[in-house]
């Protein structure tokens, strides 16, 4: 049997809004993803994850979805999307659409007619005469007054929860799922896949941080058992990949059960700091319990560049770790990292600009900043724009080949000039080519991974098949296998690896 294409494919995230604006509104969109499929396929890449592109008034930038069987205006509509996909297939590409079951927008019909007083509709949400005392993710309470009842929100108030004990939403959104499949695309992502079910009392959470009456409730993996048998009903191999934020890989474990998730992104290396260690026994966790879906970035966190570069944490969660960034040295890890990632057994999702080695915009000012977790959270947290702005394409140009116009919806900083992903294309010794070289190289790795004795500690080493694997977390250099070089994240001189480097090895 053959496997199915997703197990080892390396996924590329667009978010579109900030990847290739044709129209010249300074917002990305659908046709001016299409015209850079060749991109795609030049740099490797087997698939695109599509960041949500439904109608939506965009509180949280198509998180708060008003009509789940559409594409918004904005990106070129229903019919710009058909091309796109049509496009991207005839690439070789494959292309997930993104999910988001756990709320809609404000503006969805059901919600209007809730707020107009239809109890039935009111049924379809979590309306409620007392609050609880459940804070938002976001940041702020999670209830928002309307009458003499309240809506739970999890996230904004422009985004009210589904009441997933309803069977009305369990039927609606299987009808949304074989609407996307019937159009075409190989697989969902699906957002907080494991938040649709709250405690079924709605209990007051007497702690602080990660409330667990909000999410991993039992009930929401029958949801998603559901959803794998409508998957495998379809003659082609369709993936569902979770974005679950569980608090540990055996509660991860429980979604990847052979009739739940065929996939789910591994944040616990995500979340990993810069320590050989820590990634060891992370990459190990992860691919005995969690499949082997690996993600360096993602369009909530901040880029790898400036996580990997942090000199002394001084606040924000792990994702968005705040403190001085040593930028070269950021980008040293991150493509050490990125090398490391992509040797292991498994499939890899990459963030768009991250084959740029972009780091992430933290001095965006105050007033661009768009992000609702900014604005409900204060400043503890720089929030997700900062890594959603506008990819350089061009080191010169109005907004540095992203759009037309000179003012992106987002504001590049002049130093994007210095990522610019054209002028990487073909300098062998760029992050881009790096990238390419690495995906070229991955599609002969098989075989299951054997962890290899090094003799620091600082240094990680594993085989698969004839590939040897190094990674030299420290500063100092530490000499090379007896194997043939194959690639490497920094130049290497003859039998050594420098510090914060990854090199492959073959034979
Ligand atoms: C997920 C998305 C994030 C969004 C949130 C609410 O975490 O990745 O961008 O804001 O869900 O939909």
């Amino acid at each position: 049997m053959t496997e199915p294409w997703w197990r080892q494919a390396v996924v590329y995230q667009v978010y579109l809004r900030s990847f290739a604006d044709s129209d010249g509104d300074g917002v990305g969109d659908l046709e001016g993803l299409r015209e850079r499929l060749d991109y795609l396929r030049r740099l490797g890449v087997d698939g695109i994850w599509l960041n949500p592109c439904y109608p939506s008034p965009g509180a949280d930038h198509g998180y708060d979805v008003s009509d789940y069987m559409d594409i918004d205006p904005l990106y070129g509509g229903l019919s710009a999307w058909d091309r796109f996909l049509g496009d991207a297939h005839a690439h070789g590409l494959k292309v997930l659409m993104d999910l988001v079951p756990n709320h809609c927008s404000v503006e969805h019909p059901w919600f209007r007619a809730a707020l107009a007083g239809d109890r039935e509709m009111r049924d379809r949400f979590i309306f409620r005469r007392q609050p609880n005392n459940w804070q938002s993710i976001f940041g702020g309470p999670a209830w928002t007054q309307v009458d003499d009842e309240w809506y739970l929100h999890s996230f904004a108030p422009e985004q009210p929860d589904f009441n997933w004990r309803n069977p009305a939403v369990a039927e609606y959104f299987e009808q949304v799922l074989r609407f996307w499949f019937d159009r075409g695309v190989d697989g969902i992502r699906i957002d907080v896949a494991h938040m649709m079910y709250k405690h079924a009392e709605l209990l007051d959470w007497p702690g602080t941080g990660h409330n667990p009456h909000m999410s991993n409730q039992p009930e929401v993996h029958d949801v998603l058992r559901r959803w794998r048998r409508i998957a495998d009903g379809y003659a082609r191999d369709l993936t569902l990949v979770g974005e679950i934020w569980v608090p540990t890989v055996d509660d991860l474990a429980l979604f990847l059960r052979p009739d739940e998730l065929p996939q789910a992104f591994y944040f616990d290396l995500l979340v990993c700091p810069w320590d050989a260690g820590r990634f060891r026994d992370s990459i190990t966790r992860g691919l005995s319990t969690a499949g082997g879906t690996w993600t360096l970035a993602n369009h909530d966190v901040h880029r790898s560049v400036s996580r990997y570069g942090l000199l002394t944490r001084t606040g924000g969660p792990a994702t968005r770790p705040r403190g001085e960034v040593d930028v070269a040295l950021g980008v040293r890890r991150a493509r050490a990292a990125a090398l490391l990632t992509l040797a292991l057994p498994g499939s890899v999702y990459l963030y768009q600009g991250e084959e740029a080695g972009l780091p992430e915009v933290l001095d965006l000012p105050d007033s661009a900043r768009q992000d609702p977790t900014f604005h409900r959270s204060g400043p503890a947290d720089y929030g997700r724009d900062g890594c959603r702005v506008p990819l350089p394409w061009t080191s010169t140009g109005p907004s540095f080949g992203f759009s037309r116009s000179p003012s992106p919806w987002l504001p590049q900083p002049a130093w994007f000039a210095d990522y610019a992903i054209e002028d990487q294309i073909g300098h062998p010794d760029s992050t881009w080519e790096l990238h390419r070289q690495a995906l070229t190289l991955r599609r002969d790795f098989t075989g299951p991974l054997e962890w290899l004795s090094t003799s620091r500690d600082d240094v990680i080493a594993f085989r698969r098949g004839p590939h040897t694997v190094l990674t030299v977390f420290g500063p100092t250099p530490y000499p090379t296998p007896q194997a043939t070089p194959l690639l490497a994240s920094t130049p290497c001189p003859p039998n050594e690896v420098p510090g914060n480097t990854t090199a492959w090895f073959v034979g």
